[in-house]
């Protein structure tokens, strides 16, 4: 993970960073670096912690240069520490760099750098580079770059800096993202790992590949294969704006991105349902009918939050058009050796679409002869370009580390696939499927009514069980990922101990662990497997647990069966996915708050994790 930021031209050069690396922050926040050529020398200023400590740092001496790079850390290689922290000098400290990524052969490379009499100051993978580079130099930073990459091995975006060839800074990319930021104004141009870190600056970039170097000057931006080789780039417009990234007067991040989703979720559908009928339309997947008919299995490729999305999608495709779906998350698909084969569609589900292990577990599918569809909120991110076809959430920025708004997209986003693929299939009837689009057009107003109607309940709730630490998340079918996702979000970003279960699950080990002092959150949706549901909250309350249901406004049996209720509007159960989620977040959210969490970047965690 990790962010990394560079910037030449004639604005506060550490401001401009500063600013950068804040936008990054999500990717890392252990500790923050820059660095910046004052008078013909590299000047570092660094410091554990997050960018506002650093900040406090640099305003007892601030750099004054118009070329500079810089750093937000997630540790791999070594604790978090001022001296972990990017970013890393040469021995003599004519060089420097920053980097995103994992330099794999660092231990060897380091043995023989330091054999050759190179002095390491830090545990990091990351200063190997800082030493090739110089090992290498002989008069000129691109080459020395080209040259010191031949020798790793891993994934990196790294940009370099060097007294000795001022007002140039050179980036390069393997597996981790880096993009270009082109100046609006003549006399300046940015590097950064995504467009969130330039969009105060500009909104024209280019998307840099795997296998691509840049040299960029204030005045010029040339990219290059790492063999040296001329790539003409296309200018990208980046569509979001900077105030989109902004907490607009909330508390934190992700409560904005909690009451956002009916706005959200408006986005994700778009143009795509019109009509009177209403139709829908999903052309962007660039997968033929024929192919769609002909597919015998879908493997969704997903982590974390994405992955519980992708469970929603099982269920729909699975019920709705009768298609068999794996998932599992893609750190262990690799292992599984699941099969793919040319009739296996692969579905990557990734907000930030540049999760390592999301990427690693589609290139074993594409090798496998699958075809890709990418399911992504991030446009031009990896994923979406490594895929056949995709389809965009159209979420707009995330940047509460915990998903929320991306999450319910996804589910969504899901949802329309599945709706296309059993039209295509002939498994959903022209009726049922207009039958579904109708329910999926108004799941933003239900959306917005949930949290119009619910939302100060659901504090409530939080306070009254302040004191809870541990609980169970339950759900059947459709609400059996509405369970994970919700357990997820307490423990991530509440620390708390919580599991989430499939709720027909709990005979068999987790209802040993029910007494007075657990709590149970239970999705109990009407639905097939209501009667089943409320079996299993019986069976809690006869051993005291304490149970807070979610459920379908109008279910007035529930209440006999809850010591709470959260009610969700009604709709068809495949679609009923989309809404439980809420309440969930909003729950984990106000606990989170209550125990004063810091809930838009939870210990330890990163949101777009680029390292496997
Ligand atoms: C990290 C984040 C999660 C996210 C997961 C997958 O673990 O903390 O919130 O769900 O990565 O991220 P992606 O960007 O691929 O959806």
């Amino acid at each position: 993970m990790c962010g990394i930021m560079g910037y030449l031209g004639g604005r506060d050069t550490v401001e401009v960073l500063l600013e950068g690396l804040r936008r990054l922050e999500y990717r890392g926040y252990d500790s923050a670096g820059v660095a910046v050529l004052v008078d013909g020398k590299v000047e570092v200023v660094k410091a554990k912690g997050k960018i506002s400590v650093l900040a406090e740092v640099l305003k007892k001496g601030k750099p004054e240069g118009s070329v500079g790079i810089g750093h937000t850390r997630w540790a791999t290689h070594g604790p978090p520490s001022t001296k972990n922290a990017h970013p890393h000098p040469d021995c003599e400290g004519h060089i420097a760099v920053v980097h995103n990524g994992i330099v794999e052969n660092y231990l060897e490379l380091r043995e023989k750098l330091q054999a050759e009499g190179h002095t390491f100051r830090s545990e990091t993978d990351t200063e190997t580079l800082a030493h090739l580079f110089e090992k290498y130099y002989d008069g000129n930073l691109e080459k020395a770059v080209r040259r010191g990459l031949k020798d790793v091995k891993g994934s990196y975006a790294v940009v370099a800096v060097s007294d000795r060839d001022p007002g140039v800074l050179v980036a390069a990319r393997q597996y981790s993202p880096l993009i270009v930021g082109l100046g609006e104004k003549t006399g300046e141009n940015f590097v950064a790992s995504d467009p969130s870190a330039i969009l105060p600056f500009t909104r024209k970039a280019y998307l840099i590949d795997n296998g691509e170097m840049v040299v960029l000057t204030k005045d010029r931006v040339e990219v290059k294969t790492l063999a040296g080789k001329a790539v003409k780039k296309r200018v990208f417009h980046i569509e979001w704006d900077a105030e989109m990234a902004e907490k607009g007067g909330h508390k934190h991040f992700m409560i904005k991105e909690i009451l956002e989703q009916p706005h959200a979720l408006r986005q994700t559908i778009g143009e795509r349902i019109s009509g009177r009928g209403p139709e829908l339309h999903l052309e962007e997947l660039h997968l033929t009918d024929a192919y769609l008919r002909r597919v015998k299995k879908i493997v969704i490729i997903a982590c974390g939050t994405a992955s519980y999305a992708g469970m929603a999608g099982q269920y729909a495709v699975e019920k709705l058009c009768g298609v068999p779906v794996i998932v599992d998350v893609a750190s262990e698909l690799q292992y599984r050796e699941c099969v793919f084969d040319k009739d296996t569609l692969g579905i990557a589900i990734s907000q930030s679409g540049e999760t390592a292990d999301t990427l690693q577990a589609m290139r074993m599918a594409r090798r496998r002869g699958a075809k890709l569809l990418a399911v992504t909120n991030v446009i031009g991110s990896t994923v979406a370009r490594d895929a056949d076809g995709v389809l965009y959430i159209h979420a707009g920025p995330e940047i509460g580390v915990a998903s929320t708004k991306a999450y319910t997209s996804q589910v969504l986003a899901m949802l329309l696939f599945c709706v296309h693929l059993g039209v295509v299939r002939g498994a959903i009837k022209p009726a049922a499927a207009r039958r579904l689009l109708r329910g999926i057009k108004r799941l933003p107003d239900q959306a917005q009514e949930f949290l119009d109607g619910q939302a100060g309940h659901v504090e409530r709730l939080a306070k009254k069980y302040k004191n809870v630490m541990r609980y169970l998340y339950l759900g059947r079918g459709a609400h059996y990922c509405t369970a994970m996702e919700g357990a997820l979000k307490i423990k991530e970003i509440a620390y708390l101990d919580a599991e989430g279960y499939a709720a027909g699950e709990m005979k068999h080990g987790p209802l040993a662990l029910v007494t007075d002092e657990v709590a149970i959150m239970s999705a109990v949706i009407e639905g097939p497997h209501y009667q089943k549901s409320i079996g299993n909250l019986q069976e809690i309350r006869a051993r005291a647990g304490k149970v807070i249901a979610v459920a379908n406004e109008g279910d007035e049996e529930i209440q006999k069966y809850a010591d709470d209720v959260i009610r969700i509007p009604k709709t068809e159960e495949a679609l009923s996915s989309v809404l439980a989620g809420i309440p969930m977040q909003l729950y984990a959210y106000h606990v989170a708050d209550l125990w004063d969490r810091e809930i838009d970047q939870p210990r330890n965690l990163a949101k777009s994790v680029t390292v496997e």
